[in-house]
């Protein structure tokens, strides 16, 4: 016999439909979810769909609460857990300074061990559920990280950084080692139960020609084949001035930064790029003909001092993008607080992120820049139950805040304004809790 799980609670997600986002708020709302598969069978009115689920009525009843997907966060370093919040700097000061300091602890593999677990902890309790992750250039890094993410079942994408030039010697791999490592961490992980394997160059300055052609090297080897999504690639891209001089330096021949990647065949719908903060016309245009993503980064942009980026140009190249934390270079795990400040970035655009595209950017846009739209990102029949449930009232000041709010478009600006790990009550994977706030 099939078994159901039923929930229910005010719940809010999101589809497209027509280019246009359109938002789902259902006030009394019923979860169901197949016991066995973790994947959601309905999701409806409760006075619509109870009498077809005879146990509707002893469902998990979250009151005061919104259930929504879990969030996604499209571009994060877990072996920067303990960079964050490192004192004043910008990005290329801030990578040699702390970035890759940290990063060579991870050939300890105790340690990486410890973090990949806090990393996960911490990603849980801020409500992000799927994230795609650098590693770094140690392969044991990636093993460690997936063994960790597997254990609790989560879906999470990562890589083994490639970088073989321009870092401290003990963090440069080279490129023969770097495609054959990063070949058997492929075999071993990619399309293993909920985890995807990334290629992952870290950007064009720490790889040599010849490195990035064994990245493009292994694109093509593992691209789509039988209904199975290909890798994916993340990089980072026109983040900041002084790179993008070094880019320039670096390849003379390119025509920009973005035709670095593209001359070497590392462009594509597979491939995802961090940043994009000062691409030209020329560059935006690429990356839309060539269906290229862009992971935005408010938090480590402003914390960096790298720049603002344009959403606005993104959308009218009509390119894929959505948010990510980008920690440690970005000083918040929180989905809503990113969401906080890409508004005020577009503010200074002017431009105004409304709250359904934010949240939209944080669920359904991110799962489509990760190519998983149809595993998650929204509470369509056969999608996996990975969710959250937000608690209303978890801070004085929400809660009053809320009182003035008189539509989800009001409570959503609310929450991501006002928002952090603290509204975050219970985290379900697969429709299994395994996260519940401690009562305070
Ligand atoms: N560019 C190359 N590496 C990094 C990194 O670790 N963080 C950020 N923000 N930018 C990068
Ligand atoms: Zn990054």
């Amino acid at each position: 016999m099939i078994e159901y799980n039923h929930y229910r609670g005010s719940i809010y997600h999101c589809f497209e439909s027509g280019g246009e986002v359109e938002p789902i708020y259902i006030e009394d709302g019923l979860m169901v979810v197949d016991v066995d598969s973790g994947k959601i069978v309905e999701v409806g009115a409760f006075n619509e769909l109870f009498s077809k689920w005879p146990n509707a009525n002893s469902s998990n009843h979250f009151k005061d609460s919104l259930i929504m997907p879990g969030f996604i966060d499209t571009h994060v370093h877990y072996p920067q857990y303990k960079v964050i919040a490192s004192y004043g700097t910008s990005l290329l000061d801030w990578l040699n300074k702390y970035t890759f300091i940290e990063e060579q602890k991870f050939c300890d593999e105790a340690y990486a061990s410890k973090v990949a677990d806090l990393f996960l902890d911490e990603l849980i309790k801020n409500g992000t559920t799927t994230a795609m992750t650098f590693c770094t250039s140690y392969k044991q890094s990636v093993d460690i990280f997936f063994t960790a993410a597997e254990k609790k079942n989560l879906r999470m994408i990562a890589g083994k950084v490639m970088m073989d030039r321009n870092a401290p010697e003990g963090l440069c791999d080279n490129s023969d080692d770097s495609y054959f490592d990063s070949k058997e961490l492929i075999e071993k992980w990619h399309n293993k139960g909920r985890m995807s394997y990334a290629v992952t160059p870290r950007f064009a300055p720490t790889s040599s020609s010849e490195q990035l052609k064994q990245a493009a090297k292994l694109l093509d080897e593992y691209s789509d084949t039988n209904g199975n999504k290909g890798l994916l690639m993340q990089t980072h891209l026109n983040e900041n001035i002084d790179e993008i001089e070094w880019v320039k330096e670096l390849f003379p021949d390119s025509k920009n930064y973005f035709d670095v990647y593209d001359s070497f065949n590392l462009s594509g719908t597979n491939s995802v790029f961090g940043h994009c903060i000062y691409n030209t016309d020329e560059e935006y245009k690429r990356i839309a003909d060539s269906g290229s993503k862009v992971s935005l980064c408010p938090r480590s942009n402003l914390f960096l001092g790298s720049g603002l980026f344009e959403v606005d140009k993104l959308e009218a190249f009509g390119i894929d993008f959505a948010l990510a934390s980008d920690v440690g270079g970005g000083d918040s795990f929180s989905m809503f607080q990113v969401m906080n400040e890409a508004y005020k970035i577009c503010r200074l655009n002017d431009y105004n992120l409304d709250p359904v595209k934010a949240f939209y950017l944080t669920t359904l846009a991110a799962a489509k820049v990760l190519n998983m739209e149809d595993h998650i990102g929204n509470f369509d029949s056969n999608k996996e139950a990975d969710f959250i449930v937000i608690d209303l009232k978890a801070t004085e000041l929400i809660k009053n805040k809320l009182e003035t709010s008189n539509n989800i478009s009001d409570i959503l600006f609310n929450l991501m304004t006002l928002g952090d790990d603290r509204l975050i009550k219970e985290v379900y994977i697969l429709g299994q809790n395994i996260y519940k706030k401690k009562e305070a």
